[in-house]
């Protein structure tokens, strides 16, 4: 049985996904969970790209282990140095670099000669291989590159010094025989001299099908990302294909080091912290993944269930939604349940989540895991609090305007205002506003409930914009209308540190 090397793409590729920036905290704690599921390298960003993504290639490199920990770089001297000084006190560390090679890219892109793209990968392979062992090449656009010319580049790098060739299906465009043959072929060229990787986008639904298809013939390691997020349609959904070996290992007779448990919880964090919801019909991690609608399958699955069920839901770590705390619980209990969830929050922040889960479990009996996901998502930032929210309450119904009235901290000092609204969370927004004198721009608005029941705790998810920054704020509560508030405060506490920062 082969094992299939997993790269985690989330943190670079995924980040790339409109609206899914992340900061270096919210990244931290996705490479720690990305260790606990199991992954073999984490892609943690593209240290050139900017001084966040530096900062976080090098946190993630001193501060995560049991991963190797791979930074993308252009086949450029100074992307491959600012890599190397990002990734250099990892303990296991890659670098990844790239050039495009088709005709294409070469000739409306970069203007530059095949001969020319040819020297640069081999001249920058060498000098990254100066640097670190573990070299990546990537031709890009591979797919629709002159087969012979990838091929002369794929052995040329690796003659220089790379140990890992990615061929990258950039744009979505090949198909599962073709891909196949394509990998087969540079197989029977190159033996053992280098593992093939393939990285598969999805702007075809193919990703998935094309990845699996380059496993059969001859790929040892895969490129993903966490519920498939990635540049426009996505990459090759790291559950999907994890699952498919996993399921059909007769069929493909290969596996992977990944924990499958550990993969419902993954892909709730990830959702949680970029805000990209996963569609409820979603393979492995999707809300109906496991749900059976029809009575002839129910009725069969009640006497067998392998009758409709061939992933059992355990295995990806589905667990019928389970009773976890209640109102007597301690502190203990509830510092242990977070460490079980992957949750690592300071003394402080457990003190925060713990008075809010207080507070939650006066007026909710029943405290779930999801429940405890979305009370702690405001400490996972880590963003230091401008301004919070002190007091906020609304009047509103069918022949009331709707008021609200807000009390906010604002740098220390607290402040209050009155303001009306076209409904009540109009209202709360336009009080914030007027508190804050931001002038942000709302560009989205989500609210879902996180359990059943009336009773249930509300996620609101915001998304603001202003001066071309933009930035997400998650807000939970047993009231709608105070989640908005502390979604919306959030966002704006995330855009004054960006503004900051920049
Ligand atoms: O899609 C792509 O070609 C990439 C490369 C940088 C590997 O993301
Ligand atoms: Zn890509």
């Amino acid at each position: 049985m082969r094992t299939i090397k997993i790269f985690d793409t989330t943190l670079r590729d995924g980040e790339q996904s409109p609206g899914a920036s992340m900061n270096v905290e919210e990244k931290l704690q996705v490479a720690r969970q990305l260790v606990r599921l199991g992954v073999d390298i984490i892609e943690a960003g593209f240290p050139i790209a900017s001084p966040g993504d530096f900062e976080a290639v090098q946190r993630i490199a001193s501060e995560v282990q049991g991963a190797t920990i791979a930074g993308l770089a252009r086949a450029k001297e100074q992307d491959i140095r600012r890599a190397w000084e990002a990734l250099k006190d990892a303990p296991q560390r890659r670098i990844h670099t790239f050039h495009s090679t088709s005709d294409i890219h070469l000739k409306y892109q970069f203007r530059v000669s095949r001969e020319e793209a040819l020297k640069r990968s081999v001249e920058m392979v060498a000098f990254a291989k100066s640097l670190v062992d573990d070299i990546e090449f990537s031709p890009m656009d591979a797919t629709r590159t002159d087969p012979d010319y990838l091929i002369e580049v794929v052995e040329a790098v690796i003659d220089a010094g790379a140990s890992t060739v990615n061929i990258p299906d950039t744009v979505g465009y090949t198909t599962p025989n073709e891909f196949g043959s394509l990998i087969k072929t540079i197989k029977e060229r190159i033996g053992e001299k280098a593992v093939i990787s393939v990285h598969c986008h999805n702007d075809l639904g193919l990703s998935v099908a094309n990845s699996l298809a380059a496993i059969i013939n001859g790929a040892g390691q895969v490129e993903c990302t966490v519920n498939g997020i990635g540049e426009r349609a996505g990459n090759c959904s790291m559950e999907e294909v994890v699952m498919n070996l996993a399921t059909r290992k007769d069929f493909y007779k290969a596996s992977t080091n990944i924990n499958t448990k550990e993969i419902i919880r993954t892909s709730r964090l990830v959702t949680r912290i970029t805000g990209i919801p996963v569609q409820p019909n979603k393979a492995v991690v999707g809300a109906n993944a496991f749900a059976h609608e029809s009575g002839i399958h129910q009725d069969g699955l009640l006497k067998e269930k392998m009758t409709y069920e061939i992933i059992r839901p355990e295995d990806v770590g589905l667990k019928s939604t389970e009773l976890v705390l209640g109102k007597h619980s301690g502190r203990h209990a509830f510092k242990t349940r977070l460490i079980e969830l992957g949750y690592e929050l300071t003394d402080e922040e457990v003190e925060t989540a713990f008075n809010k889960f207080k507070h939650l479990a006066d007026q909710k009996k029943n405290i779930f895991d999801e429940d405890i996901e979305a009370l702690v998502s405001e400490e996972v930032s880590r963003i230091p609090e401008i301004y919070s929210l002190v007091e906020l309450s609304i009047s509103s119904g069918t022949n009331v305007s709707p008021t609200a009235s807000l009390k906010m901290k604002i740098n220390g000092a607290v402040v209050e205002t009155k303001e009306h609204g076209d409904g009540p969370v109009d209202a709360a927004y336009r009080a914030i506003t007027s508190l804050t004198k931001t002038k942000s721009n709302l560009l989205k608005f989500d609210v879902k409930g996180i359990t059943g029941g009336t009773d249930a705790l509300g996620e609101v998810v915001v998304s603001l914009e202003e001066d071309g920054k933009t930035a997400r704020g998650n807000g939970a509560d047993t009231d709608i209308i105070v989640a908005a508030a502390k979604a919306y405060i959030t966002a704006l506490n995330k855009l004054a540190l960006r503004k900051k920062q920049a």
